[in-house]
């Protein structure tokens, strides 16, 4: 009986057989379809749709101080336009923790009440303000004397005005303005 002649190289032994193929190419098939959606880098209905708008800018505060009144009052007079805090110390950078207006001797300004370190709710001291979180303390002009807030900085001025000529007075957290600014 003779031996059976050796068949051609096969697709098994080639390392790529029919099977491989077709599994391959249905992956390449779905992959196009896939990608042919939007669905293949982050896209799909998500790339479509509208960016979120911007938030609207913050909202004038009414003081119940005239310009006169204040000018009236001595150097160094502070008053609150701050949120209440009940004596526990909330971190919000920016303007979220309210306003202090200020007249010092050369007019009237408004400084956010937001630490510089981490957003604590800074109070009035004797001759300026300070932080309850970690004691950083700050001039009357709201510069940072004392740290772990940056020594030197200055913490945000906003503009005010009068609300009509000779009205109450108007704190604008959307204007702000030189640390050197004042109504006078
Ligand atoms: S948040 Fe004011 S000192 Fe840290």
């Amino acid at each position: 009986m003779s031996q059976p002649e050796p068949l051609p190289p096969t697709e098994a032994s080639s390392g790529f057989d029919r099977r491989s193929f077709c599994a391959c190419a249905l992956a390449v098939a779905a992959a196009s379809a896939v990608s042919a959606c939007g669905g293949g880098g982050g896209g799909g209905y998500s790339s479509s749709a509208p960016p979120p708008p911007p938030p609207p800018p913050p909202s004038p505060v009414s003081t119940t101080e005239t310009k006169a009144g204040l000018l009236g009052q001595p150097d160094g007079t502070v008053r609150d336009y701050t949120i209440s805090t009940n004596g526990a110390c909330p971190l919000q950078a920016g303007a979220a923790q309210g306003y202090y207006l200020v007249r010092d001797g050369t007019g009237i300004y408004a400084i956010s009440a937001s630490c510089l370190h981490q957003g604590g709710h800074i109070d009035p001291t004797s001759g300026g303000f300070g932080c309850p979180c970690h004691g950083s303390q700050y001039n009357l002009n709201g510069t940072v004397t004392v740290g772990p807030a940056t020594v030197g900085a200055t913490l945000q001025h906003y503009e005010v005005s009068e609300s009509t000529p000779g009205g109450t007075l108007v704190i604008d957290p959307s204007k702000p303005v030189s640390a050197t600014t004042r109504l006078s």
